[in-house]
C-alpha cells in the first residue's frame, strides 16, 4: 500500500511538472491565435450579409477558451503546495458554492440540498485552510455529478462534526455511478471517461484535502448514485494544532 502510494506520488510530481511546462509553452501559440482570430473577426464583422465564416470562427473562439482554461487549471496544479493556509468557515463556504452552481444551472436540471443536522454549531466549523482551493474541489465534484447526471440531478452534502475535532462531509448524487473498468483508478491522473475530460479532477482533490491534513475517499457507487467522503481537521478554538505536523510528514516522503 505504501508503495503504491509512493509510486502515486512519483506520478502526480512527474506529471505536475511535465504539465506545467507544456502549459507555460502552449500559452504563446494559444495567445497568437487567439490575436489572429479576433482581426478575423472584426473583419466579418465589417463584412455585408450572411458571412459563412461567421460559425466557423465562432468555434475556434470557443474551443481556445476552453484549451486555455484547461491550461491554466494544468498549470494551477502543479501549484497546489504554495497556497497560504488561514481559518476558512466551511458551512459559509459551502453555503456560497450550492448558490452559485443553482445559479449557474437550471434549477429544474440541478438540485442541492445541504444537510447541516449533524454539523453542530457552525461557527465550530473552521478549518485552516485555502479558501481558492477548497472551493476547487467542491467545484470538482458538483461538475462531475452534473456531467454524469443525464437530465436530473440530486447532489446532497451532509455536515457532520464528528466531534473529535474533525468534520466528515459525505458528497452524494443520484446519478448513475462510476463505470465499473475505471472505479480502482479515479484518483490516478489522466483517468478519464469524457471526451474533452483531462482525468485531474479527483486527483487534485485528493492532493488538495491531503494538504489540508485530511482524507477522501469514495464511500460507494452504483446505480442508485455516488458518495464520496471527505474528512478534514477542525483547527481548535483558533490555536495552532496538529495538522501541519502531519502535512510536513506528508510532504518528507
Ligand atoms: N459522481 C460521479 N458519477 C459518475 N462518474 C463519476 C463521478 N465522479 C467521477 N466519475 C468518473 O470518474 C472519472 C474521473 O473524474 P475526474 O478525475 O474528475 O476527471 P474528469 O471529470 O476530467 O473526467 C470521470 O471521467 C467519470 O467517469
Ligand atoms: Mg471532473
Amino acid at each position: 500500500r505504501l508503495q503504491e502510494e509512493l509510486l502515486r506520488k512519483g506520478k502526480l510530481n512527474a506529471l505536475n511538472q511535465f504539465s506545467s511546462a507544456i502549459a507555460h509553452d502552449l500559452r504563446n501559440p494559444l495567445a497568437v491565435i487567439s490575436n489572429a482570430v479576433y482581426i478575423l473577426e472584426r473583419k466579418i464583422n465589417d463584412s455585408e450579409g450572411d458571412n459563412p465564416l461567421v460559425k466557423p470562427v465562432r468555434m475556434i473562439k470557443e474551443e481556445i477558451a476552453k484549451a486555455i482554461e484547461m491550461l491554466s487549471s494544468m498549470r494551477e496544479k502543479a501549484r497546489i503546495h504554495d497556497y497560504e493556509k488561514h481559518p476558512v468557515k466551511l458551512v459559509k463556504l459551502l453555503e456560497r458554492k450550492v448558490r452559485n452552481v443553482e445559479a449557474s444551472m437550471s434549477f429544474d436540471r440541478i438540485t442541492m440540498t445541504l444537510d447541516t443536522e449533524n454539523a453542530g454549531d457552525p461557527r465550530n466549523l473552521t478549518i485552516n485552510g485555502n479558501p481558492v482551493q477548497l472551493e476547487r474541489v467542491f467545484s470538482n465534484f458538483f461538475d462531475n455529478s452534473i456531467e454524469a447526471g443525464a437530465n436530473q440531478v440530486t447532489i446532497n452534502i451532509a455536515i457532520e462534526n464528528t466531534g473529535i475535532n474533525e468534520v466528515k462531509l459525505a458528497i452524494s448524487d443520484d446519478g448513475p455511478g462510476i463505470p465499473d473498468d475505471i472505479v480502482d483508478r479515479i484518483f490516478e491522473p489522466l483517468v478519464t471517461t469524457k471526451h474533452r475530460g483531462l482525468g485531474l479532477g479527483l486527483p487534485i482533490s485528493k492532493e488538495i484535502i491531503e494538504h489540508h491534513g485530511g482524507t477522501i475517499d469514495l464511500t460507494s457507487t452504483g446505480p442508485q448514485g455516488t458518495t464520496f467522503t471527505i474528512n478534514l481537521p477542525l483547527m481548535s478554538n483558533g490555536k495552532g494544532n496538529h495538522h501541519d505536523a502531519v502535512v510536513a510528514r506528508d510532504e518528507n516522503l
